[in-house]
């Protein structure tokens, strides 16, 4: 799959966001180590700390499935630039990929793309936990 078809598929899903509180709708798509694709949009909550980005929902998505790696992840906005994954989903990409290559994109059209090592440098991971 190209870069520019899973940002397709991370705008397709992204008509799905539940955004009544923020009207911000995002999309996600991400190719797991299996090769699949998973996608996900962010769900709000009138309880606002309850909010789960579209990032986490394709991750859980994936993980549920039996996925344990993210090898791309696109995520796709109405900005312009295209919004960056927030802080907490980078440390949620990094657990599962921090090897991920990371397609940001507008609805505009505008795609960057870039990795989690550079959204992310010195990220926390297990093996500080795993001794
Ligand atoms: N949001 C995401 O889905 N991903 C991000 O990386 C940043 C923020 C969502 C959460 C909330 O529903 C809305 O955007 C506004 O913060």
């Amino acid at each position: 799959m190209t870069d520019a078809e899973l940002v397709a598929a991370a705008a397709a899903v992204r008509e799905r966001a539940y955004a009544p509180y923020s009207g911000f709708k995002v999309g996600a798509a991400l190719i797991a180590g299996s090769g699949k694709l998973y996608v996900g949009c962010n769900v709000e909550n009138a309880s606002y700390p309850l909010c789960v980005c579209a990032e986490r929902t394709a991750i859980g998505t994936a993980v549920a499935a039996g996925e344990t790696r993210i090898v791309r992840i696109a995520v796709i906005t109405d900005t312009e630039p295209p919004a960056s994954p927030c802080g907490g989903c980078r440390q949620v990409i990094w657990e599962f990929g921090p090897d991920a290559e990371v397609i940001v994109a507008s609805v505009s059209g505008l795609v960057q793309v870039t990795t989690i090592r550079t959204l992310l440098p010195a990220g926390f991971d297990g093996s500080a936990l795993l001794r």
